[in-house]
């Protein structure tokens, strides 16, 4: 097994007391079909900020939304996972991205937008925006990334640093193996289709696998998830996931981690777990709130769900 040894990063050069202000140069839409599901990318001009050359895809950028909170205080900040490559957005340094959905609920008859990503969305080329970070510093590519084979698992914006990882590892001589699975519920919010797609014509290596939740189901009546691949997508992924220098990356959803790892468990792909109790009964009884203490993710095995 190679050495994994993740890079050092900078964090917080900017923080909550001291953001910086940066402008807003595009936000589009990032699925290629209208959906009901709205997920912008939204690139930010970071030009003279001490940001520049510091900001690592697998990190994440704070904003800070303009007003107060219900009670008078200056709405809080939030985190947004940078979906540009280390070099920056369009091969620019000075241009970072992240990829927003607009949250919104309804309870009781009454909608309820959240405010930081409607007011990303809502942004136009020109505007100001403050922000803080860079933050993060365990979901980061190895530093020798180009000896791995890499399972990436995403679920709806969870794809964001995968994006600018897979763009990281084929813009250097990547000859290894590198897998995307993105679940989302409908084909309208595939994201970034267009470019996977492309990289998975243009690249024997790349293969883009996309597990759409609600528009069939699979043989025993179960969702198309993530996890599902494993088994669904043996003859592509066993040989991956038994190479030693194979390594996972999952992001998104709180929750489909835990799936994973009982597909992993189940499949006898154990190395990429820490086993701390074996489960009597079947993994799948085991209640979410006490996973860990029985099955934890190993030293080849990333994750950042929330
Ligand atoms: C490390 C990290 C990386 C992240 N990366 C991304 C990313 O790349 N892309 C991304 O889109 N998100 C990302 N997030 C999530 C992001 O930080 C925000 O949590 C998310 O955008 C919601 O923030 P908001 O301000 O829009 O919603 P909030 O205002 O915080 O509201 C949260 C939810 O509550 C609902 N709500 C609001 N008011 C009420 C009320 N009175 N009653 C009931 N419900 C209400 C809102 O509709 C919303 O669904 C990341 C989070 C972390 C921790
Ligand atoms: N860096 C980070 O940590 C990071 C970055 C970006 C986003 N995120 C988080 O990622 C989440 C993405 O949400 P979204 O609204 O963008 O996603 P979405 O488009 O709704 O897609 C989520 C998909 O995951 C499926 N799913 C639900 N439960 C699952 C489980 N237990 N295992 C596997 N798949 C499951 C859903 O299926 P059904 O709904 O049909 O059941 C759906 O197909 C958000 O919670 C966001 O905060 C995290």
């Amino acid at each position: 097994m190679a050495d994994i040894k993740l890079p050092e990063v900078e964090l917080n050069i900017y923080s909550k007391n001291n953001p910086v202000e940066v402008e807003v140069v595009e936000n589009y839409v990032a699925t290629k079909e209208s959906s009901p599901n709205f997920v912008r990318h939204v690139t930010f001009d970071i030009t003279g900020t001490d940001l520049v050359d510091r900001i690592r895809v697998g990190q994440s950028v704070g904003i800070l939304p303009p007003g107060e909170d219900e009670r008078g205080r200056p709405h809080r900040l939030r985190l947004y996972s940078v979906s540009s490559p280390s070099t920056g957005e369009h091969g620019k340094k000075h241009l970072v991205s992240t990829t927003v959905k607009r949250t919104i609920e309804e309870i009781d008859n009454n909608l309820y937008l959240g405010i930081a990503s409607n007011y990303l969305a809502n942004l136009k080329p020109g505007d100001k925006v403050r922000m803080t970070g860079p933050s993060g510093k365990r979901f980061l590519l190895p530093e020798n990334a180009l000896n791995f084979n890499y399972l990436f698992f995403a679920t709806g914006t969870g794809i964001a640093p995968f994006r600018g990882m897979i763009q990281d590892l084929f813009s250097a001589d990547y000859k290894n193996d590198c897998v995307l699975v993105f679940g989302c519920p409908y084909r309208t919010d595939l994201l970034y289709a267009d470019y996977f797609e492309e990289m998975d014509d243009k690249n024997t290596n790349f293969h883009y696998l996309k597990s759409i939740s609600r528009e069939s189901r699979r043989k025993d009546g179960t969702k198309f998830y993530v996890q599902n691949q494993i088994s669904d997508q043996k003859e592509l992924l066993y040989p991956i996931l038994n190479k030693e220098n194979t390594l996972i990356y999952i992001c998104g959803m709180k929750g489909m981690e835990l799936g994973i790892y009982k597909e992993l468990y189940k499949q006898g792909l154990t190395d990429y777990l820490e086993i701390k109790k074996s489960p009597e009964g079947s993994v799948d009884d085991i209640p979410s709130d006490k996973f860990k203490h029985f099955i934890k993710p190993s030293a080849r095995t990333f994750e950042e769900v929330y």
